[in-house]
């Protein structure tokens, strides 16, 4: 172990690492017409390294599977086109990249789907309103459940989306069975108030995730599919009674099914001593699942080397301070300061603001960031 665990090198598969500070799945919004643009060549390109993981933006499985404006998709010919110079320029630096692959489910407006239909899910329930970081409302429309016979269909989504992902030259594919989509519609019970055998029991609830993670799996290999998952959270709505037993299920299910890697969202920090800290709630998860385990939510360097170090997570995953500091490994490695991340253009559709003009160490200001979680 290096002096600096979040450094230490780790085969992931067949991939070899150089360190363990793995880039979050970000919804952008900047991928004009679901396709994505070439300012990705630029965006993800700064923040590869040699020997780094990246994993993309929930990316649609479908014309059916968006869930904000100008998020990208991997569904169409023209898409799968796009993504390739995105991949090329950051295998360019050395970095692997996995492509999240994503259903929005009931998280979506009629706006978003083809002929302005209502948006499939699991139940008829539609998401509460929500209210934005923005200062935004959002209303949801009810969404229409889906029937036992359409779900083979999109089962079938996600398994091209797959093979679409793996032709536009991305090293694996993330299932995104987290945050309130699709996925996690099926799995939690608040959502999934189903009578068929897609419904009831956690076998049942179940049933959906695991088919597209086998479809998936068997199209284009085990060791190039992971998946994320958040049990702890209720984000959409979205909660389950029996959190730590959907997530050890899933654990048990996915060794079966022979993945790479399971990564976990940690339920939200708890303040210790005046600072934030990781309550460790996913260790019986970790001894469960048998591949490579990484877990996201609420990281910083202390927290991340803590975890390393403990062997509690093989790699540690990044969203917010990514998305400011395109070179976090290097400001992790020497202790540097790091950018404030600015809320206000997470998603606005700039191709340059707020995306590609965040400061290299080399050039920046900025003071440490404090996280207001
Ligand atoms: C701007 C933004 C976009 C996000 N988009 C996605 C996404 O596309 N897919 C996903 O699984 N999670 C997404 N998340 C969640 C992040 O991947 C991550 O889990 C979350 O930010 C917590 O980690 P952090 O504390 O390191 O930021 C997003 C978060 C942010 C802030």
């Amino acid at each position: 172990m290096a002096a600096m665990p979040l450094l230490d090198p780790y085969k992931l598969g067949k991939f070899d690492l150089s360190h363990r500070i793995v880039m979050a799945p970000l919804t952008r919004c900047r991928s004009y017409g679901n396709v994505p643009q070439p300012h990705a060549i630029v965006y993800y390109s700064q923040r590869a390294t040699k020997g780094g993981f990246l994993i993309t933006e929930a990316t649609g499985v479908s014309n059916t599977a968006h869930g904000y404006k100008d998020s990208p998709g991997v569904w169409s010919k023209e898409q799968v086109e796009a993504w390739k110079p995105i991949v090329s320029a950051v295998h360019a630096k050395g970095s692997l990249i996995f492509c999240q692959i994503w259903h929005a489910g009931r998280s979506s407006i009629t706006d978003f789907q083809p002929n302005g239909q209502a948006p499939i899910s699991s139940t008829d329930k539609p998401v509460p309103t929500q209210y934005l970081h923005d200062g935004n409302v959002q209303e949801y429309p009810a969404p229409r459940r889906l029937t036992t016979e359409e779900i083979p269909q999109i089962v079938n989504d996600f398994r091209l989306a797959a093979r679409n992902a793996i032709d536009a030259g991305f090293d694996g594919v993330e299932i995104h069975g987290a945050n309130g989509y699709l996925i996690e519609q099926f799995m939690k019970d608040s959502t999934n108030d189903r009578g068929d055998e897609y419904g009831g029991g956690i076998d049942n609830r179940c049933r959906f995730a695991l088919e597209v993670v086998e479809a998936v799996a068997e199209e284009v290999g085990g060791h190039r599919v992971g998946m994320r998952l958040s049990p702890f959270l209720d984000l959409m709505d979205c909660w389950d009674s029996d959190p730590e037993a959907l997530g050890l299920h899933m654990a048990a299910k996915l060794n079966e099914l022979g993945i790479l890697y399971c990564h976990m969202l940690e339920p939200r920090m708890v303040k210790v001593e005046g600072r934030y800290q990781i309550p460790h709630r996913l260790l019986p998860m970790r001894k469960a699942f048998r591949g490579t385990f990484m877990v996201a939510g609420g990281y910083d360097r202390e927290e991340g080397n803590k975890v390393v170090a403990e062997g509690y997570a093989d790699l540690v995953v990044y969203g917010r301070l990514f998305l400011a500091n395109p070179d976090l490994p290097r400001r992790f490695e020497v202790g540097a300061a790091l950018n404030k991340y600015n809320r206000l253009t997470f998603y606005t559709p700039d191709p340059v603001v707020g995306y590609t003009d965040y400061p290299f160490l080399e050039t920046s200001n900025f003071t440490q960031d404090n996280l207001d979680l």
